[in-house]
């Protein structure tokens, strides 16, 4: 345990934000108004926010109904321009908006600018992608009718996002939804709602007609669940815990919602006896432990050919105890804290079981309370070595700086226990050896498959997305954000009578 902090609020004027609905930011209906703080730094007041409840949410739910017309009959060219035009004010205000992230969310300044200029990539992305083609043209049994599809919007999506990708999520679920026609309802992680609160500055500057893109800031109960419950939400993109999937699951399931899933991660990161040793310890290193762990896509069990299962566990630990941890916003800092003083004592208390179920814990395992960290959520980072794969800890999903390594017998075996859990999100293996890198391509199960790099990162113009219980089998990004954000149309055009 910590020691009890006493809070020494910085002088710094500390805003307060409200909703954004139907063009107007305007406080929760009730006053109510929730504190962010640095995980970095519980001195550090990052902002106020609307504290919202139900009487919120109809609003904005309203607000995104009656746009959704006017936002449908928009043509698609349009759409693109306001999202081109937002990449580039993005962009402009990249280094600001990745440090206002880094404050709020804790991973380190390089990665908080890195994840802005990725939504700018991401809203330009999706601007030209409002432009593609978007239906195909059919020969008919009638040689007269035109026969084609059409990809119509769906209405209004209910778009819910975790905190830690604060920007980059939001921007990839939001631009795919407004480039194809829908209006939405946004509410951002109640953790990190300034990166989301800045999404929508920008994209109402670039010209977004009111109602089209509304923010109710909250918590789970009070915003999320009468949002997800509200029948004019046609749809729901969700990226976040197991649990939570799992209960908008139900929900959508009932009331015919369409429902889009990302969630959890146990993902391997294999290396092969005839692996290049210093590209894999890399690689491993940093799918572990760069954003804190805290990635859906993050390595969390390092699967190594028995022959090297040692030296390449005395590296790891080498590598793994050198970090250096602190404020995130310092240069040279390489991992910042975990998002809250929860989450840092659950990680621990994670690491305290799976010590006590008899894997062998190398390095870190602890919180890290001096040089300047006493006031913040750091947590060392931790390396464990004789892992059971089947353990609680070889099966479950932390969402720390924690890796451990499991030494296997050869690719089959490696496989075997990279598939042995419930997650399938993203998956690597090193190796020189093609045949063996083509094996494993075809049998592990995740949706985003790496040779020689590491399990995290995704570019935006590729599906995204999980196997098994990682997802809900859509995909996101790329091509496939057309599939979840529209509804098919098949339309038969035939001539009147001569
Ligand atoms: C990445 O690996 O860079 O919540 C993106 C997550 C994932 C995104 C990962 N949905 O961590």
């Amino acid at each position: 345990m910590v020691a009890a902090r006493t809070r020494t609020d910085s002088a710094e004027t500390v805003h307060t934000h409200g909703n954004f609905i139907n063009g107007e930011w305007r406080p929760a209906g009730s006053g109510s108004t929730f504190e962010n703080r640095s995980p970095a730094n519980d001195d550090d007041l990052v902002g106020h926010f609307a504290a919202s409840n139900l009487e919120d949410v109809n609003a904005a739910v309203t607000a995104a109904a009656e746009a959704a017309d006017g936002w449908r009959r928009t043509s698609a060219v349009a759409r693109a321009a306001i999202l081109h035009k937002a990449a580039n004010l993005l962009e402009t205000r990249a280094n600001e908006i990745g440090r206002e992230l880094t404050r709020e969310e804790g991973k380190t300044l390089k990665e908080g600018i890195g994840e802005t200029t990725r939504a700018v990539q991401i809203l330009r992305y999706f601007a030209g992608e409002a432009q593609q083609p978007s239906g195909e043209h059919y020969p008919s049994a009638n040689p007269l009718t035109l026969l084609y599809t059409a990809r119509d919007p769906l209405g209004v999506v209910a778009i819910i996002t975790p905190w830690n990708f604060p920007i980059a999520i939001p921007a990839w679920k939001i631009a795919p939804a407004l480039a194809f026609g829908n209006t939405v309802v946004f509410k951002p992680a109640s953790y990190t709602p300034v990166c989301g609160v800045r999404l929508v500055e920008i994209l109402t500057e670039a010209g977004l007609p009111p109602g089209v893109l509304n923010l109710v800031s909250g918590g789970a109960s009070d915003v999320g669940d009468p949002l997800v419950r509200d029948e004019r939400v046609v749809a729901i993109s969700f990226t976040g815990s197991n649990q939570t999937g799992a209960e908008l699951r139900k929900i959508a399931a009932e009331r015919g919602a369409k429902l889009q899933l990302e969630m959890g991660g146990k993902n391997p990161a294999i290396v092969l006896a005839d692996a290049d040793l210093e590209q894999a310890l890399g690689q491993v290193v940093n799918g572990a432990m760069m954003s804190t762990g805290q990635k859906c896509t993050a390595t969390s069990r390092a699967i190594v050919d028995r022959s090297l299962a040692d030296q390449f566990t005395t590296k790891l630990a080498e590598r793994i105890a050198a970090l250096n941890v602190g404020d995130p916003l310092e240069d040279g800092v390489q991992m910042g804290p975990l998002i809250n003083e929860q989450a840092a004592e659950r990680v621990v208390g994670e690491v305290t079981a799976a010590k006590d179920a008899g894997s062998d814990l190398l390095v870190g395992g602890g919180r890290l309370t001096d040089n300047g960290r006493g006031n913040g959520a750091f947590v060392a980072p931790t390396l464990f070595a004789g892992v059971d794969p089947s353990s609680r800890f070889g099966q479950e999903e932390l969402f720390g700086p924690v890796l451990g390594v499991i030494p296997v017998d050869g690719l089959d075996e490696a496989v075997a226990v990279a598939n042995q859990v419930r997650f399938g999100l993203s998956a690597s293996i090193f190796t020189r050896d093609l045949g063996k890198a083509l094996r494993f391509v075809q049998e592990i199960q995740a949706g985003i498959v790496h040779v020689n790099s590491e399990t995290a990162g995704a570019e935006p113009h590729v599906p995204f997305g999980g196997m098994k219980g990682s997802s809900s089998y859509s995909r996101e990004q790329g091509k496939s954000a057309r599939e979840f954000f529209t509804q098919v149309k098949t339309v038969y055009v035939d001539p009147p009578p001569a």
